[in-house]
């Protein structure tokens, strides 16, 4: 049987259809509470766009951990034979909500998973490095790639201003504009956790690692011209990729690893192993296997599931912890505090963010808290009626790592291999293969053939030269026959 629609207060609606009228031909009025309620409720459907990554989709999985990796850390979501339920979300960068997902550009890669410990999150891209090494030039690198105020257009000369002016976007901007910078899909790409983070075992000994997601579907591109085509065809060729492979039953899987440096070696490492512009070799420090992960559902809901979901490289469970990637400390700060703006104060209440095990927090009230307790619960700690208690040893927070020194604004200190162009060059000689090497030129001297500025024109020549020579060369020669 129909079921009969309701106000938001549960009360049988009249009509779907008509307004309520002095007359079928006269006015509307103002007590028509079932009208105001619709249009009211209409404009407030929108909650903010975010700042980066406003373009995304996402579905939700499940990790199993098929290797024994309790030798470096506790955390419950990584001992063998774990199963653990996640949601990811991947995303474009630059353009907004409903800007085309085949524009060239950063994917992001982010993962939520819901462990009996608390929520843990992964916030990464689809390239092991970063544009920037120090958070306090996020938002002027975002602007650069953003809109111009008088226009609104996006423009190349301040893009390429932004990036050489800052050389120590050569790798990532290297990657962006090689073969990467246009994914096939999502399913078709790989993932980094980018940054190093540490972990702790249970003995409390500590390690840096990075983390590895390899698509199983193995990683494929299309190029700038197909990219184009299909900006034209569907905006959302993303968003339908992974929606429809999932509801056909052929679920993403994607490979689990890491690279762990032992504690003490990053004190004396050839360069700074904190240096979010960084790879570690492989050599040096060779993937282990994790496991492996999978998406399986796709959200019932995109506003309440994906829209709403709240990402933060905060979000740490018992055995992980931050390093001292000054990039990842800034962005610490920043997802808590833009999701506050963006879906309200208490986000973590929505159930997308809810962790599945109990939260026994102290925090309190504000907008929209749907989550209480009584009179029998007190609201300050400590307290001697039983109330929740802070234990180090079940946070496992370990020891963080040792710091001292005066307070400054510096650069890292540099070690014999930091440098800005030494790993862009390595991945052009050594990585690309001939063909995607005339990729890379054909793109930039497209990208060269957009900009309007000499000095930037001059200055774009002079950092694809730093990189490489002969890639500079035969940028230099496309663009001044
Ligand atoms: C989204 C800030 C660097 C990956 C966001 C958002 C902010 C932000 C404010 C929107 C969050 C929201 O409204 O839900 C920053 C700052 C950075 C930084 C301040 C540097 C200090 C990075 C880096 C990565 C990254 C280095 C990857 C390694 C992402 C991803 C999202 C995102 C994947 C989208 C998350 C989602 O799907 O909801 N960032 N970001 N960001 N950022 Fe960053």
């Amino acid at each position: 049987m129909t079921k009969p629609t309701t106000t938001n207060t549960g009360a049988p609606v009249a009509s779907d259809e008509f307004s309520r009228t002095v007359g079928a031909d006269g006015p509307v009025v103002l007590h028509d509470h079932y009208l105001v309620e619709k249009l009211a409720q209409f404009n407030r459907e929108r909650v903010p766009e975010r700042v980066v990554h406003a373009k995304g989709g996402g579905a939700f999985g499940t990790l199993t951990v098929t290797e024994d990796v309790s030798a470096y850390t506790r955390a419950s979501l990584f001992q063998k034979g774990k199963q653990t339920q996640l949601l990811q979300r991947f995303s474009s960068v630059a353009g907004e909500l409903g800007s085309p997902d085949t524009w060239r550009d950063v994917r992001g890669f982010a993962l939520k998973f819901y462990t009996e410990e608390g929520v843990y999150d992964i916030v990464g891209n689809n390239t092991p490095v970063f544009f920037i090494r120090d958070g306090i030039k996020f938002p002027d690198f975002i602007r650069s790639q953003k809109r111009l105020p008088h226009t609104n257009l996006r423009d190349a000369d301040m893009q390429w201003d932004f990036w050489t002016l800052s050389p120590e976007s050569a790798h990532q901007v290297t990657y962006l504009m090689g073969d990467r910078g246009l994914p096939t899909s999502w399913r078709e790409m790989n993932g980094y956790g980018s940054h190093t983070y540490q972990w702790i075992n249970a003995a409390g000994e500590r390690f840096w690692v990075k983390y590895h997601f390899h698509a199983e579907q193995g990683v494929k591109t299309i190029g700038n011209a197909e990219a184009q085509q299909i900006v034209g065809e569907d905006t959302d060729h993303y968003l339908r990729d992974l929606f429809d492979n999932i509801e056909a039953g052929n679920f993403p899987k994607w490979k689990v690893s890491v690279q762990v440096m032992p504690y003490e070696e990053a004190k004396t490492y050839r360069f700074n192993p904190f240096d979010l512009t960084k790879t570690w070799s492989h050599k040096d420090y060779p993937l282990i296997h994790v496991g492996e992960y999978e998406l399986n559902r796709n959200p019932i809901n995109y506003h309440g599931e994906i829209e709403q979901a709240a990402f933060s490289p905060s979000n740490f469970v018992p055995g992980i912890e931050a390093s001292p990637d000054k990039m990842l400390l800034a962005r610490i700060f920043s997802y808590p505090d833009a999701h506050r703006y963006r879906i309200g104060s208490n986000y973590n209440e929505l159930p997308v963010n809810r962790p599945t095990n109990e939260v026994n927090s102290y925090s309190k009230n504000g907008h929209m808290r749907h989550f209480y307790t009584g009179g029998e619960t007190p609201v300050y700690a400590p307290n001697s009626v039983g109330g929740p208690a802070a234990d180090a040893e079940k946070a496992a927070e370990g020891k963080g790592w040792e710091s001292d020194g005066d307070l400054v604004r510096s650069a890292y200190t540099l070690r014999a291999e930091d440098d800005d162009f030494g790993q862009a060059g390595t991945l052009v000689r050594d990585v690309f293969t001939d063909e995607q090497r005339d990729r890379l030129v054909e793109t930039l001297v497209g990208q060269y053939q957009a900009l309007t500025l000499d000095q930037v024109k001059a200055r774009f020549l002079w950092y694809w030269t730093s990189v490489d020579e002969t890639l500079g060369g035969r940028i230099t020669a496309a663009v001044t026959v």
